[in-house]
């Protein structure tokens, strides 16, 4: 790989939304397309870092020189995201759903000659981000959230940093106005211990390489903390 500050540095990355299935033939989704984690992956391998990037379905093109490991659903995407530790930094951009299905289907639900409704019993999803930002022997050394709001952004983006024991979050308005979802381009509040920085807008891939120079840089500070 690229020789430069990610050099001799493993960045794990998930992407994408995850799919979680009803039936055979159907499944929970969201719109997410998984540009923002694809961006961060191809800066953290043109930075030098060894990039193992997790995600699930999108209609992107695999970057070159990452690891790809594809997966479904939000269970599949821990199990991976756990089997590719340790890592240096972890930055957790996929919007994994809250939700599985409670009994899935092993045959394509049929509807029933007069019913008018149907419910579908939801599950709780682990949290891919909290379980390896707990403490512990294999947590990387910085943790990065994303937080996708619609309304109190900032406020809502620190209590996640607090709840999740994320060292940064990533803050967006993904409120359909604002074009950050599916789009090219993002404007993101990063919070961190220190505060809030509100960053200009700016593309996915430059804020992902503003990102991911800022967090060596950070890295560096931490070894030689050490
Ligand atoms: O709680 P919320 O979904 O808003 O948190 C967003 C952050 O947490 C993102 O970094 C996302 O990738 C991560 N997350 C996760 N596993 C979940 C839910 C969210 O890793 N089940």
């Amino acid at each position: 790989s690229a020789q430069g500050p990610l050099s001799g540095k493993h960045v794990l990355i998930t992407a994408g939304p995850t799919h979680e299935p009803i039936d055979p033939v159907r499944y929970i989704a969201n719109r997410s397309s998984g540009k923002q984690g694809y961006a961060l992956a191809r800066a953290a391998s043109s930075l030098g870092a060894r990039v193992t990037l997790v995600t699930g379905p999108t209609a992107l093109k695999a970057p070159d020189a990452v690891n790809v490991i594809h997966v479904e659903r939000a269970a599949e995407m821990l199990e991976a995201v756990q089997r590719a530790l340790p890592a240096d930094i972890a930055v957790m951009a996929a919007a994994v759903a809250d939700w599985r299905c409670a009994g899935e289907a092993d045959q394509k639900m049929k509807k029933r000659e007069g019913q008018e409704t149907h419910s579908v019993p939801l599950a709780r999803n682990p949290d891919i981000l909290a379980t390896i930002a707990q403490s512990g022997p294999n947590r990387p050394p910085l943790v990065i959230g994303f937080a996708a709001e619609t309304e109190n952004v900032i406020e809502n983006a620190t209590t996640k940093r607090q709840k999740k024991n994320a060292d940064w979050i990533v803050a967006n308005n993904v409120s359909p106005a604002t074009g950050i979802m599916g789009g090219d381009a993002t404007r993101i509040h990063l919070v961190t211990e220190s505060g809030v920085e509100d960053w200009q807008p700016m593309g996915k891939d430059e804020m992902a390489e503003a990102l991911l120079r800022r967090a060596a840089g950070t890295l560096s500070g931490l070894r030689s903390a050490a």
